[in-house]
């Protein structure tokens, strides 16, 4: 395990690069296999997640080389087998094997995606959109497999229940080899969804509509990968800085970001009295002065992300007055961080699944855990802010989704240390995203 050590109160000032999307890349590496050339992405960030699909990848003889922020799969050589249990449980987005091996191999036997200690995260969305699409479905000792039946899947209509980007991503890469067209009623909207759908095209999928309600899938025969794909910014670990230096920098310009995804929480953050300059594409944060509380309830895109309710919960503490509320509708159970932050002396509570800040002059290290990725971030800026040293346990939740984070914060001027903690075995803890 990992322990990330903080000595805080430093202020943190000068430019830090986003890197690319973790929601993305995370469906991007399983959708490679459905090419039958080798495939280059570009900007992959430097995160647990891509190292243990790059492990998985590995089990079906598939070579990946990883240069600076480029990697290259080569699936020239795949042999299908099934993904029943081991890495496939460290991390949730491993579920996306099931579309894209389902895509490429009309089957797919994958493990049941790993478990969460924070309110039930059911796939039932996926497997009605694989059913939808002819296949049958069975959970067999832990594990999923799927079957096409014998003259392949054949295009659907279906029409999801909520609006999941995980079965919407899923359902899209199951059916872009699809006989005939699938359309994905109230699909998800998440520019990550744009990203993996503008990837597939590029290797002769036929997918229009992505980043609306409506997605229309046209099945070819096969893919080719023929051109690097870049993969997007990641809006979340934008977001995250955005807090950051709102929190406790003294100037911070953040690099490599698509404003136009972070619409509603920059808004929000602005609402609180944080100046922001934005130009092509950066952002300039400023030195906050007097901060007001506001409420955040998050939605799917373009709503407020529920991966950044916890990035801004220690910015309302800063805030000089009132009661600043946040409301998580995704998962409204996602409130690990806050008995974390009450032992750093955060004036906060949750009540009914609602989270209640106040102002509070001044936080102080302590021990804490981070339970999953956010809540990482959120008690990772508190650290920053707090007065004396903060160290926090299962780092590695962090370093899941953060991009290089200790040389970033180095960076900017923190005094920030991940180290092994040999008390605790090497394993994370959960796969909640
Ligand atoms: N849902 C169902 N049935 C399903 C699928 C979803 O009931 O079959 C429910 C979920 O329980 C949830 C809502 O629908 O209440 C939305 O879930 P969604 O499927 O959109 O989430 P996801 O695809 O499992 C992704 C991200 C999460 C992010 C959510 C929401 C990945 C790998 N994970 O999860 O990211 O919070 O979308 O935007 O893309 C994170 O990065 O920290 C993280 C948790």
């Amino acid at each position: 395990m990992k322990q990330m050590i903080i000595h805080g109160g430093k202020p943190l000032q000068g430019d830090v690069w986003i890197g690319g999307a973790k929601n993305s890349t995370v469906a991007l590496i399983p959708a490679s296999i459905l090419s039958r050339t080798p495939v280059t992405l570009e900007g992959v960030p430097r995160i647990a997640d891509v190292a243990n699909l790059m492990d998985l990848l590995s089990e079906m003889d598939v070579h990946c080389d990883f240069g600076e922020t480029a990697l290259r799969i080569d699936p020239e050589n795949i042999k299908m087998s099934p993904l029943p249990a081991g890495k496939i449980k460290s991390l949730r987005a491993s579920y996306y094997f099931m579309g894209a091996l389902l895509g490429r191999f009309g089957k797919a036997v994958v493990g049941f995606p790993g478990g969460d200690d924070i309110g039930p995260r059911p796939i039932d969305q996926h497997i009605k959109g694989f059913e939808a699409l002819g296949a049958s479905v069975k959970n067999e000792n832990d594990q999923i497999i799927i079957t096409a039946p014998e003259d392949g899947l054949h295009g659907a209509k279906i029409h999801l229940k909520m609006p999941s980007v995980g079965a919407t991503m899923n359902i899209i890469m199951a059916s872009v080899t699809a006989q005939g067209q699938t359309i994905i009623e109230n699909a998800a909207k998440e520019p990550e969804i744009i990203d993996l759908a503008t990837f597939l095209n590029n290797m002769g999928a036929v997918i229009r509509g992505a980043g609306t309600d409506s997605i229309r899938i046209e099945g070819v025969d096969m893919l080719k990968a023929q051109i690097p794909h870049t993969i997007i910014p990641d809006r979340i670990e934008a977001g995250t800085y955005v807090s950051l230096a709102a929190c406790i920098g003294n100037g911070i310009r953040i690099h490599n970001i698509i404003e136009e995804h972070l619409d509603s929480y920059l808004a929000k953050v602005e609402e609180m009295g944080v100046v922001i300059d934005a130009d092509e594409d950066s952002l300039y944060v400023y030195p906050a002065g007097d901060l007001k509380m506001v409420q955040v309830k998050t939605n799917v895109y373009p709503g407020f992300a529920t991966d950044l309710q916890q990035p801004i919960t220690p910015l309302l503490l800063t805030a000089k007055l009132g009661e600043g509320i946040v409301i998580d509708n995704i998962y409204p159970k996602r409130n690990g961080h806050i008995p974390q932050l009450q032992k750093m002396g955060a004036d906060i509570k949750v009540e009914d699944n609602i989270i209640l800040a106040h102002p509070t002059k001044q936080l102080h290290g302590a021990k804490v855990t981070a339970g999953e990725i956010r809540a990482g971030a959120c008690l990772m800026i508190a650290g920053l802010m707090a007065s004396g040293t903060t160290v926090i346990d299962k780092a590695g939740n962090i370093l899941r989704g953060y991009d290089r984070v200790q040389e970033k914060l180095r960076q900017l001027g923190a005094d920030v240390t991940i180290k092994d903690d040999p008390s605790e075995p090497d394993i994370l803890d959960n796969a909640w995203c």
